[in-house]
Parts: C-alpha cells; structure tokens; sequence
C-alpha cells in the first residue's frame, strides 16, 4: 500500500490523483491547521514541511509525497512543549487574527534550517545585506493581511538569538 507520512502517522495515499496534499489534509484527516488562501501558491498560509523543507500544500498532490515525512502545525510541537517559534510568536505578538500564522510558523522553522545548511537567498549574491534583510527575503513567500511582519520578523530573530547563544 502507498502511504504518505504526516506527523509520523502513515496514510493511505488518496485514490484520485488530483487531490493536493492541502486538500488531503482536509477532506480526508479533517487536520485543518494549514491554511487555504490563494489555493494557487501566492499566499503561503498553506506551507507545510516535506522532509523538512517548506512546500507549499496547494501547489503538491498528496500521490506525489509517497514515502515523504510531511510535518503540519499540529505536529511541530516537540513533546507536547510548544516549539520554540510557537513560543516566540506568542511572546513578541507575530499574529493578529492568526490566519496565516501556522504558515509562518512552519516557513520560520524551515528558514532557520536553510541558513545552518547554508542555502542562500536570493539576497546573497548582493554585496552587503543584514541578516533582517535576508529574513524579510526568505519569509517573502508568506503573505499576512494583518501586517505583523516587524513581529514576526522579530519572533524569528529572537529564536535565532536564543540557539547561537545556547
Ligand atoms: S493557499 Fe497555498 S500558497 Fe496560498
Ligand atoms: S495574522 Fe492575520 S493574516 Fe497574518
């Protein structure tokens, strides 16, 4: 049986190839953490992580991640702790109506894994850019309607300040 892992749980591969991996979320395990906002890959409130790397789940049909570790909003909690950038987004106020948080959320995380891998943006090619400028450049991809961008920009600045200094 083909099977797709979300949050260490395995599911049976939907039988209708059409359906997305955001929509099999839905529809099937009623897991509705992540967010439908464009359906078309502009907003970023779908993002999930798909063997750690962020993906947009409007934008993958759930047949294609057969074998993959797909983590949501609900499983990015560590050990029934809040994951230190849900923490760090309840401290600094990085939501408003909270829509596109989980989104966020999961993009932080995976932004955070990009940079200790060393992946670059497409800011670092310039010559000279800050380290919130190349934040705002990888977190481009989530849109917020509220505007809590300075906060939340701030929430994964302050993570990122508490694992250097751990
Ligand atoms: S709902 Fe997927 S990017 Fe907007
Ligand atoms: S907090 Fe409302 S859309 Fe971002």
């Amino acid at each position: 049986m083909s099977v797709i892992t979300i949050n260490q749980t395995e599911y049976p591969i939907p039988d209708d190839p059409r359906t997305t991996l955001l929509d099999f979320l839905h529809q099937h395990l009623s897991m509705f953490g992540t967010k439908k906002g464009c359906d078309h890959g502009q907003c970023g409130s779908c993002t999930v992580l798909v063997d750690g790397k962020r993906v947009n789940s409007c934008l993958v049909f759930a047949f294609q991640l057969e074998d993959c570790s797909v983590t949501t909003i609900e499983g990015i909690s560590e050990e029934g702790a809040l994951h230190p950038v849900q923490q760090a987004f309840i401290d600094n106020d990085a939501f408003q109506c909270g829509y596109c948080t989980p989104g966020q959320i999961c993009s932080s995380v995976a932004v955070m894994s990009e940079l200790a891998r060393g992946e670059p943006s497409t800011l670092s090619f310039d010559q000279d850019y800050t380290r919130k400028e190349d934040l705002k450049e990888r977190m481009s991809g989530n849109l917020c309607r509220c505007g809590a961008y300075p906060n939340i920009l701030a929430a994964v600045e302050e993570v990122m300040e508490k694992e250097a200094t751990s």
